[in-house]
């Protein structure tokens, strides 16, 4: 998957271009990451990207023909017809259905992303170029530069071959429309408390129904409308209401 970031600040990028998952999936060619500033796009030597809004009040607002300039160069270098995503409060909450449907695309799909700042982009671009908006979460951020990126890891980490393992993804959190099991390391006692003795049977089938069960359990307690929307397999049926006697006797 190609994807295309156009940010006035793309040094930020270095946060997922340089480290971990995301910088190893580039490093393999499971995905590509080019950045465009649109400063490089500018009509003046001052490489001004805004100006003061139409109608007055607080703040700058990004230039349509210079947001246009730096997406037409960006289509010119892309093969495949590529989806153009602004990343916006005001746009459909983005989550791992959105993440698992976008990681899905054809390997040779492209994809451009863009940050806005100030208070946003003029109106017509967004009309013009704009296929998709997304936000990631009910709150103002000050750029566009981290929900790109948080959109770019959630996707690039579905695709096959990024992650170490396979099975890693399937068993996070969302994935199965659960909440993930909790995770334990050495030593094996820390200040008192000892790892779940089922962990260290060997009892590979044991482990996997100890680990569901508190997939479960957790989902019930802490998100239970992730339940609700669940169709939930026999066996997921049987340890729920395994859970719910359980908690009916200790109440
Ligand atoms: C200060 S915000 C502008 C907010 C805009 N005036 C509004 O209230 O809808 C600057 C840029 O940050 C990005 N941004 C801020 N919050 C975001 C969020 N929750 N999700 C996605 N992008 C966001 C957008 O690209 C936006 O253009």
């Amino acid at each position: 998957m190609d994807i295309h970031v156009i940010s006035i600040f793309p040094e930020m990028f270095s946060a997922i271009t340089e480290h971990g998952v995301i910088a190893r999936a580039i490093k393999q060619g499971v995905i590509s990451l080019s950045l465009h500033n649109p400063r490089d796009y500018a009509n003046d030597r001052h490489n001004t990207v805004d100006g003061r809004p139409y109608g007055g009040g607080p703040g700058m607002v990004m230039m349509p023909d210079v947001m246009a300039k730096t997406v037409e160069a960006v289509f010119e270098k892309t093969q495949s017809e590529p989806k153009v995503i602004y990343v916006s409060p005001q746009g459909q909450r983005f989550d791992h259905k959105a993440a698992a449907g976008f990681a899905s695309l054809p390997s040779n799909d492209s994809l451009i992303f863009i940050a806005g700042r100030y208070e946003g982009i003029d109106e017509r671009f967004i009309v013009r170029y704009v296929d998709e908006e997304w936000s990631v979460g009910d709150y103002v951020l000050s750029g566009g530069e981290l929900p790109v990126m948080i959109m770019v890891d959630a996707i690039a980490r579905l695709l096959p071959s990024s992650l170490g393992n396979d099975e890693s993804a399937k068993q996070d959190s969302f994935a199965q429309g659960l909440l993930d099991c909790p995770h334990y390391t050495r030593p094996e006692t820390f200040e008192g408390e000892s790892v779940p003795t089922v962990l260290l049977s060997g009892d590979h089938k044991a482990i996997e129904q100890w680990r569901l069960k508190q997939s479960l359990s957790r989902t019930q307690l802490r998100r239970p409308e992730l339940l609700e929307a669940k169709a939930l397999s026999v066996q997921e049926r049987k340890l729920l209401d395994e859970l719910e006697k359980k908690g009916t006797k200790s109440g």
